[in-house]
């Protein structure tokens, strides 16, 4: 099946099984089961935004265990987060900092969940295979959350 069928496909199955209204860390939950369903990637998961500490902490994933905390501004999702904005990276060795949860991760999107101008979560998809992600995966993965959170 090609990527725009699979995308529309859990375009559907996503709109009928997460309401907007449903528990931010269940609707966590169910998009990480059901992205990683369609699309099989290494490591499909939120980490949260802890304001406070200036952190994010592990949210719901599928895959691998994974760190449990991750500095404002460091690695992919740390950086997604300072920036409030989709990063695409296509080598992980190649961005300064990234943070190796799992040494087969190649490549990784990272989609920040923004609420009322501000991020309070982060969508982490890591790839075993180098340039998994384009301009594609992220205008779907941005309506999504966008939609959903
Ligand atoms: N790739 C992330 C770390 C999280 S894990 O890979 C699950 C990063 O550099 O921010």
């Amino acid at each position: 099946m090609d990527k725009t069928k699979k995308y529309q496909d859990l375009q559907t199955q996503l709109h009928s099984l997460i309401l907007p209204s449903d528990n931010i860390i269940s609707k966590m939950a169910n998009f990480s089961r059901m992205y990683w369903e369609a699309f099989e990637f290494h490591w499909v998961g939120f980490y949260i935004v802890d304001s406070e500490k200036q952190e994010l902490y592990l949210g719901p994933f599928q895959g691998p265990t994974a760190c449990t905390q991750i500095l404002k501004g460091k690695g992919v999702c740390g950086t997604s987060w300072s920036e409030a904005k989709t990063l695409i990276v296509d080598d992980v060795h190649k961005f300064p900092g990234h943070i190796a949860c799992s040494a087969l991760s190649k490549s990784e999107i990272v989609v920040p969940v923004i609420k009322e101008r501000t991020v309070v979560a982060v969508l982490d998809i890591d790839s075993d295979e180098f340039s998994s992600f384009d301009k594609f995966d992220q205008k779907y993965l941005e309506t999504f959350l966008n939609d959903l959170f």
